[in-house]
């Protein structure tokens, strides 16, 4: 569905990305990782064309991103969801009115957008009595799920998400990373995320892409990068989470602990794909499971 193609974007003298390859198929989720300043928001802002690159090639669907004109574009960017680590709500616009704004602005009947926004912001968890604030009476936490929201209103194909939980209090982030979780299991859109979350990106990214300096340093299965990293970014990371949350154990361990061990993985502070997972064993057998963890959510767990 995307294809970037040796990828190459400078400011001034200071090289941000310098030859970035990268594909997300349909469906996909890909977790893109990397210190700071290693060019990890340049290449999104590339994809969605927030920045020109200097060089190289971004493919959607078969259509050059870089050859589109004015129309072609926003009808790209229709496409895609975009949430930044700022929220970058519009301050004296409500809550309703800031996620139903792209679609009026794209035309779509206000009574219709206004309903989608709605329903978007059910699949974040904002209550029906918040949606007539300003986004400065919210906490952090309210604040990016509305910027969710705003991203998934249009039902995009490609979320693109830039370190969304990042300038959150500590205490925030997990509300954040619960309905992120949610929306990985239950959309179809292919996800290319920016986190530092490493438990996050062990339990739910198809792959894991490490990056370093403006370049792709390894890409792969996340358990295999933080159980054998062949870089050296790759190693500060199995370090890191060797120290913080393995007591030890293999990052496969972890991934399916709770499923093994046979307890409710609530219990065993599992996210909710795996709750998801054991409850699903639990109802209807392995097999509507197996193969593909996004069509088979038992509908009988929303909440
Ligand atoms: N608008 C800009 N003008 C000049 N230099 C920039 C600009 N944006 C980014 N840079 C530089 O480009 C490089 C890559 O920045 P980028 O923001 O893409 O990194 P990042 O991996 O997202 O970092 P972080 O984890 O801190 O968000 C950095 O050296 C940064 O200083
Ligand atoms: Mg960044």
């Amino acid at each position: 569905m995307l294809q970037v193609n040796d990828l190459h974007k400078k400011y001034g003298n200071e090289v941000a990305l310098a030859g970035v390859t990268l594909s997300v198929a349909r469906g996909e989720v890909v977790v893109l990782m990397g210190p700071s300043g290693c060019g990890k928001s340049t290449l999104l802002r590339c994809i969605n064309r927030l920045v020109e690159p200097d060089q190289g090639e971004i493919w959607f669907n078969g259509q050059s991103v870089r050859d589109m004109d004015d129309d072609l574009l926003r009808s790209y960017r229709r496409r895609l969801g975009f949430v930044f680590q700022h929220f970058n709500l519009i301050a004296r616009l409500s809550v309703l009115e800031n996620v139903s704004l792209g679609l009026i602005m794209a035309g779509a009947h206000r009574e219709k957008a206004l309903q989608a926004a709605r329903e978007a912001l059910r699949k974040v968890d904002i209550a029906p009595s918040l949606h007539h604030r300003l986004p400065a009476a919210l906490s952090g936490g309210q604040r990016q799920r509305v910027g969710i929201a705003r991203a998934i209103v249009s039902q995009p194909d490609l979320m693109l998400w830039d370190e969304p939980t990042a300038s959150l209090d500590p205490i925030l982030v997990q509300e954040v990373l619960a309905v992120m979780e949610e929306l990985v299991v239950t959309t179809k859109a292919g996800m290319l995320i920016v986190t530092h979350e490493l438990p996050f990106a062990l339990r739910l990214a198809d792959r894991l892409v490490i990056m370093d300096k403006g370049r792709i340093a390894e890409a792969g299965a996340p358990e295999a990068i933080l159980t054998a990293p062949t870089s050296e970014v790759g190693a500060g990371y199995r370090r890191l989470w060797q120290a913080r949350f393995m007591d030890g154990d293999h990052p496969r361990a972890h991934r399916s602990r709770a499923a093994t061990q046979g307890m409710p993985p609530a219990a065993a502070g599992s996210s909710l794909r795996v709750q998801k997972k054991w409850a699903g064993d639990m109802e209807g057998g392995r097999g509507a499971w197996a193969g593909n963890r996004r069509s088979s959510t038992p509908s009988t767990l929303r909440a």
